[in-house]
């Protein structure tokens, strides 16, 4: 199976990343054609400054990697070292309708919020659905905020080949990442735009102390506390073991346990995760050079399929000179 996802370089990469995207990716490295890619043309909808897009985009390159992203089994590359996906991007524009664009719940929200739209923000499902076709991808994990823009790509797959009567562009599929909803230090989503994230790479100091100035109610230590109401509790579901968790839900219910023992035990438990990647990412960052070969070798095997559907693409619609259409 072709798999494929990218993930923008908008941001520190937090905690809400790593167990709603990035973990799913680097399991089902195990046994599928992965494309991993920064999504760099797309983050430029929202970081417009040359020297912070830098640095994000090598950022994700080297918390990919630390996280347990292994360059031998997967494709990682930079969204803009495939430039295929700008030419398909506007081959798509031209069959899909400004309705279905107009329908983007994200597109939508982002203008509720008063966010002036530019035609980079407007189009982004268009950039995304040739990030996927231009693979033809078979499943694209992704959080539940996504599933729409993969739903896009299906009907532009569509179009594209019911206008040049053709199978050029393949149907992918959406998969649902396993943990959809990573609360943050507020108790909302954990999203860079709310300033409630932990992030992956910080000291185990910072990290610690994120942690346990997350909010809870206002019980006091003997009081028994329901923990499926608590987001310290929704979040160590997500990074400890069963039996952890099981036992956790005990000493909630049972009453005697103050949140401040239950923040350390979630901060023993994110630190399990988070301890060695932070010493790989500084082994990573001591040889730069390493990176940007893994980025290379990525895209240069992305790009050979890129072009080859780029290929069938421009023949099936008369944009290849100096040679017969396939009809
Ligand atoms: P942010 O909300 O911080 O801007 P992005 O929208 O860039 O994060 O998300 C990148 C990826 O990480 C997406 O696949 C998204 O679904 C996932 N993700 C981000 N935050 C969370 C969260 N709190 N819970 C689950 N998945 C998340
Ligand atoms: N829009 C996605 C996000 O914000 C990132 C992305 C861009 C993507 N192109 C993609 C994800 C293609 C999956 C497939 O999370």
């Amino acid at each position: 199976m072709r798999v494929l996802s990218g993930i923008q370089p908008s941001g520190r990469l937090h905690l809400g990343n790593y167990l709603g995207a990035m973990k799913q990716h680097i399991e089902l490295q195990e046994e599928n054609d992965c494309f991993f890619f920064i999504a760099n043309y797309h983050s430029l909808t929202t970081v417009q400054d040359a020297v912070q897009l830098r640095d994000y985009t090598r950022d994700v390159a080297f918390d990919y990697m630390a996280m347990g992203l292994d360059p031998e089994k997967v494709a990682l590359f930079r969204q803009t070292d495939v430039p295929e996906v700008a030419e398909l991007a506007w081959v798509l524009s031209t069959v899909t309708g400004k309705g279905l664009l107009e329908r983007a719940t994200s597109y939508k929200d982002k203008v509720a919020k008063n966010i002036m739209p530019s035609m980079g923000l407007f189009n982004y499902p268009i950039l995304m659905a040739a990030d996927i076709l231009i693979f033809k991808s078979d499943i694209v994990p992704v959080g539940k905020d996504q599933i729409q823009h993969v739903e896009m790509a299906q009907d532009m797959a569509g179009y594209f080949n019911n206008v040049f009567k053709c199978e050029v562009l393949k149907r992918p599929e959406w998969r649902l990442n396993d943990s959809p909803y990573v609360p943050g230090v507020d108790g909302q989503k954990m999203s860079k735009s709310y300033d409630n994230t932990i992030p992956l790479f910080e000291t185990a100091k910072k990290t610690k102390k994120r942690i346990m100035s997350m909010l809870t109610d206002s019980k006091t230590v003997e009081e028994p506390k329901d923990p499926d109401s608590c987001n310290v509790f929704a979040l160590y579901t997500l990074v400890a073991t069963e039996e952890e968790v099981a036992a956790l839900r005990e000493r909630y219910i049972a009453g005697g346990m103050g949140y401040g023992d239950a923040k350390k035990q979630l901060a023993e438990a994110v630190e399990r995760i988070l301890g060695p990647a932070r010493e790989k990412r500084e082994h990573l960052e001591s040889d730069p050079a390493l990176v940007e070969n893994v980025l290379q070798a990525g895209a240069e095997k992305a790009r050979n399929v890129a072009r080859g559907v780029m290929e069938e693409v421009r023949d099936a619609c008369g944009l290849m000179t100096g040679k017969d259409t396939h009809r």
